[in-house]
């Protein structure tokens, strides 16, 4: 009885006022067409479920609802369901989507009746349901890998934290073959070698790990945009244009080239080549297939010296993270020795965590470097470009 107040009592509600104001605020500027404010609207929604729900609620939020989510969520995009209902179009009974998958109504059922719950579909009336723009998104292959591909590489390693912090005495982990992740799955394997082993309940884990790769970036404004790194003062301007052999610049770690193909759309006409490098996996669909693209794909392993010798620029994007300090030292060591002094410069596009007021994207992701690859976001103290609201940043490094 005593905890009782406490735990059935909204969290924060003197913030209620001063929190539907901010909301007001920001609502009408977003109505206005200020595209930042939308971001703002958001963080300022997200302070108003925390101050209005009560503790109880919260917890039966992270303990019940969003795991059940997670487990809705992929069940559906294997059964292919959220293809079946639109947003915009007629809604569908529950008997008509389980006779479309082959599953059993009642199965089906309970799990739709979670999704219309939490507002991933819209409930329209008894066991009948309309998809959102969320669920749709989940109807597109890039995306709802997204869900298999978290379950098969990362949520073991999650829920393996507490008891590897407590078996290790609470460090960070710091070793790629001892850590959340080796316990989770059960492996002496590194992530990276993990990924390529024929896994039989997660068969597309591979091609999964890519798809999540190349959208997890979508939406966040990129480096090559406008007022965020003077790419034709920094890189264009200067860069040698003497003969068609110069390498402009090298993705190294760059998975399927998306970066690339994002910088060759934004600055077609910039000099040299494009070159894509990772492992031999990754890379493979390319070997008779790359004439499309604005690219040339070529494996290269980034703990061995750098092949290409004078790009003016390497890139590295989400790479550093994945690794410890010591191999982040032999990764750069392997660039700079290719590097020529004045004119190559190396980016390093990472996650800043800033020492006030991180994002969550950010944050997460690095609880899920330590459990995967026992590696870390790193700090703002190294960082140099970014725009606000941003959680990447931009760090050029030159030879002294
Ligand atoms: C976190 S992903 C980042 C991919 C891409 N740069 C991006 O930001 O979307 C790390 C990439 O490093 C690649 N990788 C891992 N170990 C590697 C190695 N030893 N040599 C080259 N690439 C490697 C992986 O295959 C993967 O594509």
């Amino acid at each position: 009885m005593a905890n009782g107040p406490v735990v059935t009592a909204p969290n924060a509600p003197e913030q209620l006022a001063s929190l539907l104001k901010d909301i007001n605020g920001h609502s009408a500027a977003f109505s206005n067409g200020d595209a930042n404010s939308r971001l703002k609207l958001v963080a300022a929604a997200q302070s108003l479920l925390q101050a209005m729900e009560t503790p109880q609620e919260t917890i039966l939020r992270y303990i019940w609802a969003q795991p059940a989510t997670f487990a809705a969520i992929e069940t559906c995009i294997d059964l292919n369901i959220f293809a079946l209902i639109s947003w915009n179009g007629r809604s569908k009974s529950v008997a008509d989507l389980a006779k479309a998958t082959g599953v059993e109504p009642e199965i089906l059922g309970r799990l739709l009746k979670h999704l219309g719950a939490v507002g991933v579909i819209t409930e329209t009336g008894y066991d009948e349901y309309r998809g959102t723009r969320f669920s749709s998104t989940l109807a597109m292959p890039r995306y709802s890998d997204t869900f298999p591909c978290i379950t098969g590489s990362t949520l073991p390693a999650i829920l393996a934290i507490p008891t590897w912090l407590k078996e290790n005495n609470y460090r960070s982990p710091t070793e790629g073959t001892n850590s959340p992740f080796n316990v989770g799955f059960q492996t002496n394997s590194h992530f990276f070698e993990y990924l390529q082993t024929n896994n039989p309940r997660y068969p597309s884990l591979p091609a999964q790990f890519n798809s999540l790769m190349s959208t997890y970036h979508h939406g966040r404004p990129s480096w090559t945009d406008e007022g965020f790194y003077p790419v034709q003062e920094r890189l264009i301007h200067g860069a040698k244009t003497a003969h068609n052999d110069a390498v402009f610049l090298v993705d190294v770690g760059g998975n399927k080239g998306h970066d690339l193909e994002r910088f060759y759309a934004r600055y077609p006409s910039a000099p040299g080549r494009l070159i894509l490098q990772d492992r031999p996996a990754v890379l493979a669909e390319f070997s008779s297939s790359h004439d499309d693209k604005p690219f040339e794909p070529m494996v290269h392993d980034f703990f061995t010296p750098q092949p290409v010798r004078g790009a003016r620029a390497y890139f590295l994007h989400s790479v550093l993270h994945d690794w410890n300090d010591e191999l982040c030292v032999s990764i750069l060591r392997n660039l700079a020795a290719s590097m020529t002094r004045g004119y190559s410069r190396l980016l390093i596009y990472e996650n800043v965590i800033p020492d006030t007021g991180a994002h969550w994207q950010a944050t997460s992701l690095d609880i899920v470097m330590m459990a995967d690859v026992a590696a870390k976001e790193r700090t703002e103290r190294q960082w140099i470009w970014t725009v606000p609201s941003c959680v990447d940043g931009l760090i050029e490094c030159e030879l002294a």
